[in-house]
């Protein structure tokens, strides 16, 4: 297939891990481990959340931001044209902000950040408080779900894949995300009522591509915040039954270390090496592994 893998992370459910999950997998797309198989690739990371965590997970200030998304979803329709370049935070700016969060919220440790606090391959399209106007402001504007896939297209084919992060709504933001992909990753907390409020979303995906986007296809759904309890058994038991092969078999555990990271400055992935002693690291990386794998066969088909 020509052109990069396009992935929107959505699930409308709040907190069930799509931020995490997003910020995880590119980072590890990203960097690449040999040990896991995944060889480095060029990733373009999408925050299309009014709330804009991604780039605190970076420990990027959001006061910093230039340009904003907004700016960009409106470029040379209902505002001037805007040079996405002038928006994307490069690696070495992420790294240099990672490092610079490390000491701020660490400034016990004398030594500094540790070696391996970097990132290349990773460019972030950061999102701020400014978006949420979005909706209300294109309500009424011409082509208004597809401004973003207008916004990136010229950029796209610099990478090798785009990750969309999204909110947790099935509003314009996130219909946007659906039409300028095409996969879709969801992430799925494990509880009682996880596959039940996915019919909605299912039905949200299949509207887009009959009216818009006949292209998106689900990338996979991955089981997050997993407790060993029967009631997580259950849930997975009814996703594999539901989605074959589309489920992830990596299950990212629920562990108090994965949400502290950002704390550190950087993702999991990032910030601690993946062995036993930090298996929300490994699971991550496992999951990259899939995701890998998955992204090859798509690249290699024709
Ligand atoms: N595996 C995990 N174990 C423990 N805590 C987690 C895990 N994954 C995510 N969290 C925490 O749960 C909260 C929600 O996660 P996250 O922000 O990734 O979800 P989200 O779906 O993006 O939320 P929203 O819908 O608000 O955008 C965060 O505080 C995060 O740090
Ligand atoms: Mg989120």
């Amino acid at each position: 297939m020509a052109g990069p893998v396009v992935i929107a992370v959505v699930n409308h459910k709040g907190g069930c891990g799509k931020t995490t999950t997003a910020v995880n997998l590119g980072a590890a797309l990203a960097m690449g481990n040999e040990e896991y198989g995944i060889q480095p690739r060029k990733i373009l990371m999408i925050d299309l959340d009014p709330k804009g965590n991604i780039a605190t997970t970076f420990g990027v200030d959001k006061k910093s931001l230039g340009t904003t998304m907004n700016e960009l979803f409106k470029a040379g329709i209902d505002g001037p044209e805007v040079r996405i370049e002038e928006c994307i935070i490069g690696p070495k700016q992420l790294t240099k902000s990672m490092k610079e969060a490390f000491v701020r919220q660490n400034p016990e440790r004398k030594r500094g950040p540790p070696k391996g606090l970097e990132i290349e391959n990773l460019w972030l399209l950061p999102a701020d408080l400014d978006l949420a106007g979005i909706e209300i402001d294109l309500a009424t504007r011409i082509g208004r779900e597809n401004r973003l896939q207008r916004a990136i297209q010229g950029a796209v084919g610099h990478f090798d894949v785009v990750i969309v992060d999204t909110p947790a709504s099935l509003g314009l933001l996130t219909v946007n995300a659906l039409v300028a992909s095409n996969w879709v990753l969801i992430p799925v907390q494990a509880e009682f009522y996880a596959l039940e409020n996915m019919s909605q979303l299912m039905n949200t995906v299949s509207d887009v591509q009959k009216a818009v986007n006949p292209n998106l296809r689900l990338f996979g759904i991955t089981l997050t915040m997993v407790q060993r309890s029967k009631l997580s058994g259950t849930v997975a038991d009814q996703a594999r039954k539901h989605f074959g092969d589309r489920l992830f078999e990596t299950e990212i555990p629920r562990l108090v270390a994965i949400a502290e990271s950002p704390l550190d400055g950087a993702p999991i992935v990032i910030g601690q090496k993946p062995n036993k002693s930090n298996p929300g690291s490994a699971a991550y990386w496992e999951l990259a592994r899939e995701a890998s794998k998955r992204i090859n066969r798509i690249q290699e088909s024709p």
